[in-house]
């Protein structure tokens, strides 16, 4: 970790810098004046992200003043070819040329499509991300995975390529709603739970509603996920920590957009995979019969149970298996060895995942007793 300016930090991810504490917009400012002086910035956000966050965006960064911004429509629908299109398309026309810069403000929906734009118009120009939602701060705009949804699919069609840089400003979050909130305080666990016991506790202990309170665990998960990254920029062993929970709950996640009124946030429906891998943990022997239960009560308080139906346990499976990496019904899993510690890598089978499922059906039916 290296200090940066007064009041700010920096931490690397995959060789991108991400920078912490409340003077990380100075040290953008700082950035963009070491540019030269002809470069052009261009600010994309959605509707929110613009009403809300550019102002002081603007107020704090005085060289983004004289961008203009650009909107586009907020929400996953926004994470489209045509969104890319028109993107592209207006960058043309403005005539931004290869050391023009992008400014993606806003959550892992502007950061995705943004990063993705960025790493197309004219081959590759410069993406900065500004993350305006708590999962876009601690997770989405971290790590340079970028891309948009096709034919329903999520993320099919993207590239891996790291940002110029990542400016993590918390009081962005005064304006987000409690279950955005909530929702991004889903990975936060999962950071705790797959590498640091100490931040699991923490954020467990966390007034949410205090900003002041959040920020520095805000600033702890940022970088958590960015040293996880920094080891394994590729994706190929150290980085399938960040699954845990995922495996289940990428699944439950994609049921419940088929009956649109039990729609879940994508943190809401790691926060259920996160209760059944624990399961998993503790039925394959790595994880203690204490740290599951300390696992689901602290989950349970903070999420609002999802009913779920053995119908949905079977097409469940079915969104499971169509993950090319899991064929043959064997399914490979990131567990708990401890709170803390995650373990990649391990082998589970379609019959222990029905089991883990049912536990969840059972726990939300009959409360924690039911919890074997
Ligand atoms: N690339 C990655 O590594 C990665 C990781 C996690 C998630 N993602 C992607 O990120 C997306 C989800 O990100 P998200 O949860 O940030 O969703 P999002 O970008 O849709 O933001 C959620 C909502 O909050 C609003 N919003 C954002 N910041 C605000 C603020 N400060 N004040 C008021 N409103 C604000 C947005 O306009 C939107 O309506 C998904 O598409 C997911 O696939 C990507
Ligand atoms: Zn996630």
């Amino acid at each position: 970790m290296a200090a940066g300016r007064k009041g700010s930090r920096t931490v690397q991810a995959a060789g991108s810098p991400v920078v912490l504490g409340p003077a990380a917009l100075k040290a953008l400012e700082t950035w963009l004046n070491a540019e030269a002086r002809h470069v052009r910035h261009f600010v994309i956000g959605d509707e929110n992200t613009l009403r809300h966050c550019l102002p002081e965006l603007q107020g704090q960064v005085p060289p983004l003043r004289e961008a203009r911004p650009i909107a586009m429509a907020a929400g996953e629908r926004a994470k489209s070819i045509e969104v890319c299109h028109a993107l592209w398309s207006h960058l043309a026309d403005q005539a931004a040329d290869r050391q023009a810069v992008l400014v993606a403000l806003g959550g892992g929906v502007v950061s995705d499509v943004v990063g993705f734009v960025g790493a197309t118009y004219k081959r590759g120009i410069r993406v900065v991300n500004v993350p305006t939602s708590l999962m876009g701060m601690v997770d989405a705009a971290i790590g340079g995975k970028n891309g948009i949804d096709l034919d329903g699919i999520k993320n099919i069609v993207g590239t891996i390529r790291q940002p110029a840089g990542t400016y993590v400003h918390v009081p962005f979050l005064r304006t987000l709603g409690k279950r955005e909130l909530m929702n991004g305080v889903a990975e936060m666990l999962k950071h705790g739970l797959v590498r640091d016991r100490a931040h699991w506790s923490a954020v467990c202990a966390a007034p949410l509603h205090d900003l002041k309170a959040l920020e520095p665990l805000v600033q702890r998960s940022a970088e958590i996920k960015a040293g996880i990254v920094e080891e394994d920029p590729n994706d190929l062993d150290t980085r399938r920590l960040l699954n845990f929970g995922h495996t289940i709950g990428h699944a439950i996640e994609a049921r419940s957009w088929e009956s649109p009124q039990r729609a879940l946030l994508h943190g809401e429906a790691v926060a259920i995979g996160m209760i059944c891998e624990a399961w998993l943990s503790w039925k394959r022997d790595l994880l203690s019969r204490e740290a599951l239960d300390e696992i689901s009560r602290s989950i349970q308080e903070r999420y609002r149970p999802h009913p779920l139906d053995p119908v949905d346990h079977h097409r469940i499976l079915q969104l499971m298996a169509n993950d090319k990496k899991n064929a043959d019904e064997r399914f490979r899993f990131t567990l708990l060895e401890d709170i803390g510690h995650g373990r990649i890598n391990v082998e589970v089978t379609a019959a222990q995942v029905t089991a883990a499922l049912d536990h969840y059906r059972l726990l939300m039916r009959d409360g924690p007793k039911e919890a074997v």
